[in-house]
């Protein structure tokens, strides 16, 4: 353990740990939306806020290869900030990436700029499976040391940390790569139910331990992406999908800290999506929040969802589209929203239009 870690109090499986550094986040603006406790305007942050559309990004990440720039401490620490420094959000997310935890045991992952991640031998069979053992967190050791030295910059500005859902990680595993249709990843669904449900379950585990590093480490809130499931029909969802994902939140309800579940395209999925154990469930732009909160049911918070290509019109268009997500929001009564994207923030997005969202949401949400 490094020295920047090694005051964290050591957590055990037993009960919640509380790292004294992460409770100066517990009345921000974000956890208290998180609880549906009174808050002072509606907290907002952005899916993708680090890194692609801010210089200050690309200069430090020159000469860099994305998955390495996520196993130096120092450098996830300066990119996490960035966009809190700038846009002055509620919330930072981690830098890292999705595959983080592939790459960690030992997958042949790459990320390749403007693709995506690459996978060399994508997982087919019951012997591929074999690849993906377990996650222990002696294998992300440079995880729990960046977010050390997150949380004692961050003060009271809460950490997200996050990581992807199963069904989004097997289509990255199963295709070898991006894919519009996930024609291997539902084949082997359909067509091979016993490897499907090993394969997802083996990556249920890894993500989980994935979220528990980031929390014992001192994350105040986790999100899990699932960006492709949207892909499913709900039968399909609810048969191959939520048991593994269900799992995931299972494994860290006993920490207390929100735990968020988001997807693009998941309208039909809402409901599902925080039955599987999501505290907030996010949202993205087709879906107005007064129906989603119907979807989703009573107590569950949401997040959400502004278009990402709004942030393209004229200032005066984004914010009349930004209040009436403020609007529809009040179906939830006076707290449990989270304000921000339907996606993640474009790479050739003006970082300046994303300033003035925040500051537009904090004005026209002050209570
Ligand atoms: O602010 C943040 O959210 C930063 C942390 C973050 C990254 N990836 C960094 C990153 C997070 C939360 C992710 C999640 C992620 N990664 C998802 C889920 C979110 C979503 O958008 O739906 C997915 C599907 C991935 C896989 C992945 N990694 C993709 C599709 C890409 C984009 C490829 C490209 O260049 O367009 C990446 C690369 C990646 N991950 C970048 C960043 C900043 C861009 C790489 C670069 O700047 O060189």
């Amino acid at each position: 353990m490094s020295e920047t870690t090694a005051d964290i109090p050591a957590a055990t499986h037993d009960g919640p740990p509380t790292p004294a550094r992460r409770g100066a986040a517990h009345d921000s603006a974000f956890l208290r939306a998180c609880r549906h406790e009174p808050v002072p305007h509606t907290p907002v942050w952005f899916m993708r806020q680090a890194g692609r559309s801010l210089p200050e990004y690309h200069k430090v990440r020159e000469g860099i290869p994305m998955l390495e720039s996520c196993m130096r401490p120092e450098l996830v620490k300066e990119i996490t900030l960035q966009p809190v420094r700038r846009h002055q959000v509620d919330a930072a997310i981690f830098f890292s990436d999705i595959v983080v935890p592939l790459k960690a045991i030992g997958i042949d992952v790459e990320i390749q700029p403007k693709v995506g991640p690459v996978i060399a031998d994508p997982i087919r069979t019951f012997e591929d499976l074999k690849r993906l053992r377990p996650l222990e967190p002696d294998d992300v050791p440079y995880v729990t040391e960046a977010i050390g030295l997150l949380v004692d910059e961050l003060g009271g500005t809460p950490l997200i940390g996050f990581a992807g859902a199963p069904y989004t990680l097997a289509s990255y595993l199963v295709e070898g790569g991006p894919s519009k249709n996930h024609e291997n990843t539902k084949a082997m669904m359909y067509g091979q139910p016993e490897l499907w449900a090993a394969l997802v379950d083996r990556l249920a585990d890894i993500t989980s331990a994935f979220l528990k590093v980031q929390i014992e480490a001192g994350a105040s809130a986790v999100q899990l992406f699932d960006s492709w499931v949207g892909s499913l029909a709900p039968d399909d969802y609810r048969r191959s999908v939520m048991p593994a994902s269900a799992k995931v939140f299972d494994s860290v309800a006993h920490y207390g800290v929100p735990r968020i579940h988001f997807g693009v395209g998941t309208g039909e999925l809402l409901g599902l999506m925080g039955q599987a154990g999501a505290d907030i469930v996010g949202v993205d732009w087709r879906v107005p929040l007064n129906v989603a909160a119907e979807r989703v049911g009573p107590g569950k918070g949401l997040q959400g969802n502004l278009d990402p290509a709004v942030l393209f019109a004229p200032t005066k268009v984004v914010e009349t589209k930004a209040r009436e997500v403020l609007h529809a929001a009040q179906a939830l009564g006076t707290s449990g929203h989270i304000f921000n994207l339907g996606h993640g923030v474009l790479p050739n997005m003006d970082p300046d239009a994303l300033s003035r969202l925040v500051a537009f949401v904090h004005e026209a949400s002050a209570r």
